[in-house]
């Protein structure tokens, strides 16, 4: 968007956007009413479950910069961001080069306007990159040439699938995408995942998410088990406190913060490939 709130270029305003949809959860300002109206149908649905989504979307963003943070602190310096976003507050390359400096982050989204924005903001930065890439297609995100020269995939990578991989509706393309992300990791390497959790969510609720989000390109939205979700772990080490609900994932503050997966709400978690 340009100063006057108008959309760049080959950007349809009037169909509502993940990217932009989560910018307005966030609090951000890189939306349209479009986006918005879906955005409070969200908060809405999520009002009639007792949660709050703006807390949520929050609380999922501090699990990311908290999950980069332990992984650049235990001497992982590479990361590949898979539906990374609009550019927001402690992005990716912020937490990790803070922690590591020098540390080299590829950013992925398949959204033109990411895309734009990402690229304005880290014009200047050498270690980080941006690529318009799909998240159905991991092997073509690690093999793409610009990432090949960015990424040493001899040494120990991240890949963060964060908020991200219930936008993939049909559960068999979710586990193979997640499968050949796995095949890729070196050991030292890790899984950064976080996931909408089916938990006990009754099935109205269920489907009028997936109509809301029936209107971006996704086409809905796949709440996933606690089993699914651990599933996407296999053959990773979980690191404590294992997959828990984003908010429980090492907060920074210090009351305890209950590590039962609830009945809704979002997951999280951390694989390190041994
Ligand atoms: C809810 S946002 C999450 C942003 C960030 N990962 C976070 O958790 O704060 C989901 C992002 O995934 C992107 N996305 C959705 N489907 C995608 C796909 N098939 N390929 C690449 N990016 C995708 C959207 O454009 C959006 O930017």
């Amino acid at each position: 968007m340009d100063e006057f709130g108008h959309a760049p270029a080959g950007i349809d305003p009037t169909v509502p956007n993940i990217a932009r949809m989560y910018d307005y959860y966030l609090g951000g300002k890189d939306n349209f009413p479009a986006d918005r109206e879906a955005a409070e149908k969200m908060l809405a649905i999520g009002r009639q479950m007792g949660n709050d989504g703006r807390e949520i979307a929050r609380e999922n963003r501090g699990f990311l910069g908290r999950a980069v943070r332990h992984l650049a602190e235990s001497g992982v310096t590479q990361f590949i961001d898979i539906g990374a976003g609009l550019p927001t507050q402690e992005n990716v390359h912020q937490v990790a080069q803070r922690h590591a400096p020098g540390a080299r982050v590829v950013y992925v989204d398949n959204d033109p306007v990411v895309l734009v924005h990402a690229r304005a903001l880290l014009a200047d930065n050498p270690d980080t990159i941006v690529l318009d890439g799909d998240l159905h297609d991991p092997v073509a995100v690690f093999d793409h040439p610009q990432v090949r020269a960015h990424i040493d995939f001899s040494r120990p990578f991240a890949v963060l699938l964060v908020s991200v991989l219930h936008f993939v509706i049909e559960d068999e393309e979710a586990e193979r995408i997640v499968a050949q992300v796995r095949e890729r990791l070196v050991p030292g390497g890790a899984l950064v995942l976080s996931h909408i959790f089916r938990g006990d969510v009754k099935e109205e609720i269920v489907e009028a998410s997936k109509k809301v989000y029936s209107a971006t390109r996704s086409g809905g939205l796949t709440g996933r088990t606690l089993e699914q979700i651990a599933s996407f772990f296999d053959g990773l080490e979980i690191v404590e406190p294992g997959i828990v609900p984003v908010q429980a994932w090492r907060p920074d503050v210090p009351w305890e913060v209950p590590t039962d997966p609830g009945d809704s709400g979002i997951l999280g978690a951390v694989g390190r490939k041994p």
